[in-house]
This record gives structure tokens, sequence and C-alpha cells, in this order.
């Protein structure tokens, strides 16, 4: 159990070195309640190698207390597959609105949007603390990986919608952080969903106040999505996802040896979430 809580601390300590990369990356202010790292005058750019120290005491971590383990080279390779993964899906979220230019509405697609919260978040947030107990706990089974994979990914997706949503609509005491996605003119939920949604008219309103650093604009683009019900169509698609997903954990008993109660655990944790 001692190895357990420290391979979860590595965890941890990639997360953080992701958040204080993002922060910088979507020039966020707030960050669990309190000035996001770069955000403090003795950091400021300093944060940046302080992202790296981060990374880097993960190998370090592992390479201290997992190097005589069979699986050790299973840890490493994982979290550095991870770790790229995420890199893709940060340098997708970021091209489709690259700084000074506006948003690139062609570019938000649903299919776009689902391999940008796969890569961003999905992987790192839930395939990874799973893979790396399954390799802890000499489950070595490519088959059982890949199915555990295909749940965990679908919970990642269910996770990240929800942030966007909050991004917008939550409570910043409670979530802790204060949202810039509508104006870093983010690729997320609520924008994606309101393009399916709309008519002429709201495209062009979107198009000429979505992505802009100015609260009326913002303003502007929260009335659109009132106007389409964007909130209502966000707790059905929620509720929708989570029975997929409760299907597929269903099915495990017929195709694997997996413990079911894991994902149900991980999914219940996240479901209807207001933090
Ligand atoms: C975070 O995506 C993904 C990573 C940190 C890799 P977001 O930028 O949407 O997350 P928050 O809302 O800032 O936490
Ligand atoms: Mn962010
Ligand atoms: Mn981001």
């Amino acid at each position: 159990m001692e190895l357990a809580r420290v391979l979860g601390w590595t965890v941890e300590f990639l997360q953080a070195a992701f958040l204080v990369t993002d922060d910088m990356m979507d020039q966020s202010s707030k960050r669990r309640g309190k000035p996001c790292w770069y955000k403090l005058d003795h950091v400021g750019l300093m944060s940046c190698n302080d992202a790296n120290l981060l990374e880097q005491e993960v190998y370090h971590m592992i390479q201290l207390f997992f190097h005589y383990k069979p699986y050790y080279q299973k840890l490493v390779d994982l979290m550095h597959e991870t770790t790229r993964y995420t890199a893709y899906g940060q340098c997708m979220d970021m091209l489709s609105s690259p700084p000074n230019e506006p948003a690139q509405f062609v570019l938000f697609t649903a299919d776009r949007y689902n391999t940008i919260i796969k890569y961003k978040t999905a992987f790192y947030s839930f395939v990874l603390p799973v893979r790396l107990a399954m390799y802890m706990s000499l489950c070595n089974s490519q088959d059982e990986h890949k199915l555990a994979e295909t749940i965990l990914l679908k919970i990642g997706h269910l996770f990240q919608m929800q942030d966007d949503y909050l991004d917008c609509f939550g409570d910043p005491d409670t979530i802790g952080k204060i949202g810039t996605d509508i104006q870093e003119g983010k690729c997320c939920w609520p924008i994606v969903k309101a393009l399916e949604m709309c008519d002429q008219n709201q495209r062009q309103t979107l198009d000429t106040n979505y992505g802009i650093n100015d609260e009326k604009c913002v303003a502007i683009v929260k009335e659109i999505y009132h106007e389409l019900n964007i909130q209502e169509v966000y707790t059905e698609c929620e509720e929708c996802i989570y029975n997929d997903i409760c299907v597929m954990i269903d099915d495990l008993k017929f195709k694997s040896n997996l413990c079911p109660v894991i994902f149900y655990e991980m999914l219940d944790k996240i479901y209807k979430r207001v933090k």
C-alpha cells in the first residue's frame, strides 16, 4: 500500500506540472481557490522551470521506489506515453484559437472536440492511474489494458465535458477557479453544442463576440447559450453519457476479470459534480 500511495503521488505531480503550464497558456487567474502559481510575484516565469521540476520528480520517485520491480519499465513507458498524449491534446486545444487570431469556428466540430479532450485530459486523469495500478498488481494482459482504457476514456470524456460546463456556468468559489474559456476562444463543450444548435443570426453574434477578453462580449455569448437552453441540454447529455458508461461497466463481467467497482467508484465520484 505504501508503494501504491507513492505511485498515486507521481500522478499528482504530473498533474501539477500540467496545471502550472496550463494556467499560463489559458491566462487563468485562480486554481484551487488561490492565485495560479505563475501569478505570484516571487514566481512569474520561473513557473516554467517549476513545471519541469514537477515533471522530472515523477521519474525520480519511480526510480527511487520501483527500480527493482519487474514492472519498472512499464511504469516509466506509460508515464512518457501519457505525457506525450497530453501535450498533443494541449497543442490541439491551443491551436483552436491561436494567440492574436480569432477563434476558428470551422474547427469547432464535435469530432475535433472529442479528440482534444481525449488527449488533453482523459489519458492522464483516468487511464493513467488505473493502468499504473494494473501494472503494479501484475496485470499485464493487453486485452484487459485496452478494455480498461476504453471505459476510462469515456469517463474522462464526461469529466472534461463537465469541466467545460463549469468553466462557464459553475460557481467560481465552489470550483476554485475563474473560467476563461469564452475569453480565450476555447473549443469547449458549450460553444460546440451552441454552434450545432444555433441559427444564422446567433452564429454571427457568437462569431463577433467569442474569444474576446471583454466582459460585455462574454455576457453576449452567455446570453445566446441561455437562448439555446444549453444548461438543460447539458443535464440531458450528462445523464445520457453516464448511462452509456454504466452499460460498458456492466458488460465487463462477460469480458474480463477486471473489477467493475473501480470504474463505478470513479464514475460516481464525478457524476453530477459541481466542483
Ligand atoms: C486542462 O484543460 C488539461 C490539462 C491541464 C492538461 P483545461 O484548461 O480545460 O482545464 P482547467 O479548467 O484549466 O482546469
Ligand atoms: Mn485551463
Ligand atoms: Mn487548458
